[in-house]
């Protein structure tokens, strides 16, 4: 199996390497795993002048996953908008067809007190979010800003989304819904948005396909509501690539850390990006205090969805749980008078509660 691996800026660097530490237990038992390193985001614009270099996107297209780091920074801010770290991160998912955004945010009963929420709120909770990842308003033409004839700039975004389009990722939330409480949610704002009538259209038509699915539907601002007023009422959720984009910031941060959340993208043919959902956190870059938890959960989404090891999956869930349970908190879930362990402390302990398993 072979494995691309992007570590891209900030944190990024700092947690892989964590999540390495737990894919090299594996390949210690024999699990055949190759990996290969390569530059994206501001990195890669330093080194080769391309948020996204070509070698990069070769190795991605030659691999079974792409474990991805995070990207950008405020140094980067100021660069064109071509060769801004993100435009890197975009392009990979457009090039790669990742379609399919799978983003569950799970509270764990260690941390239910390290959420803003009150805890008879969040507490058990276990959502997951099928953002579509390569269409919409992130990708419409005609965009960008021009002078019109009176002089003054204009700017353009367009939403648009086919019914192909709509249909595939829709499959996946239906299918997602089947493997757990088999209750779908699908995300629009069909009363001011023709677009996204369409894409109520086009879920509802499937909902026949899926008879064990309870199918309903909610505007995307009383789904941002009621994210915060009754979260558990959600078991999948399935919505566009900006109205997934906001509500999966939001469904984060209900379980207490956005730094404990994983991410699968995936595309029609089993290839997957996974990253963690926090972003690059240049604030505490380099210091040895991130939380590597994200990205090892998203090692266990990569062996459940790329590689098919679901027990090795399985057996990363459980060691985090592990080391939770035995007190460990990097220094974003620490109560106050909790000490922190470091990034590496808590990759190493990990690590070794995996090793345990075997
Ligand atoms: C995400 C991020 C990206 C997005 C950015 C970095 C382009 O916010 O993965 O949610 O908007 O999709
Ligand atoms: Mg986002």
């Amino acid at each position: 199996m072979k494995i691309a691996v992007l570590p891209g800026d900030g944190i990024g660097p700092e947690i892989v390497a964590e999540a390495l530490k737990v894919l090299q237990v594996f390949r210690q038992e024999g699990v055949g795993l190759e990996l290969e390193m390569a530059d994206v985001g501001g990195i890669a614009v330093e080194r080769h002048g391309d948020p996204l270099p070509a070698a990069t996107l070769a190795l991605c297209q030659a691999s079974d996953a792409v474990l991805f780091g995070s990207i950008g920074g405020p140094k980067y801010d100021t660069l064109a908008r071509h060769l801004r770290p993100e435009r890197g991160l975009l392009r990979l998912r457009k090039k790669l067809d990742l379609f399919a955004n799978l983003r569950p945010a799970q509270v764990f009963p260690e941390l239910v007190n390290a959420s803003t929420l009150k805890p008879e709120v969040v507490s058990g909770l276990d959502l997951m979010i099928v953002r579509e990842l390569t269409g919409d308003i992130y990708f419409g033409e005609p965009r960008g800003v021009v002078h019109n004839a009176q002089g003054e700039r204009v700017g353009t975004n367009t939403m648009i989304y086919s019914d192909t389009e709509i249909r595939r990722v829709a499959h996946w939330g239906f299918q997602a819904a089947q493997k757990r409480r088999k209750q779908l949610c699908s995300v629009d704002k069909m009363n001011v948005l023709e677009c996204t009538q369409l894409w109520r259209d086009v879920v509802t038509e499937l909902a026949p396909e899926y008879p064990d699915v309870q199918l309903t539907h909610m505007l995307v601002d009383n789904a941002a509501m009621q994210l915060v007023r009754n979260p558990r009422q959600f078991d999948v959720i399935v919505t566009g690539n900006l109205f997934g984009d906001i509500l999966s910031d939001e469904a984060s941060m209900l379980t207490g850390s956005i730094g404990m959340l994983p991410s699968a993208s995936l595309n029609a043919s089993g290839l997957g990006l996974y990253e963690p959902i926090h972003g690059s956190a240049p604030d505490i870059a380099g210091q040895g205090i991130a939380n590597p938890l994200a990205q090892i959960l998203s090692t266990a989404m990569m062996f459940r969805y790329s590689l098919q090891r679901a027990d090795l999956a399985d057996r990363v869930e459980h060691a985090v749980r592990q080391v939770l349970q035995s007190g460990l908190r990097t220094a974003d879930l620490a109560q106050p008078g909790q000490g922190a362990v470091s990034t590496s402390q808590m990759g190493d302990a990990v690590a070794a509660a995996v090793r345990q398993q075997a």
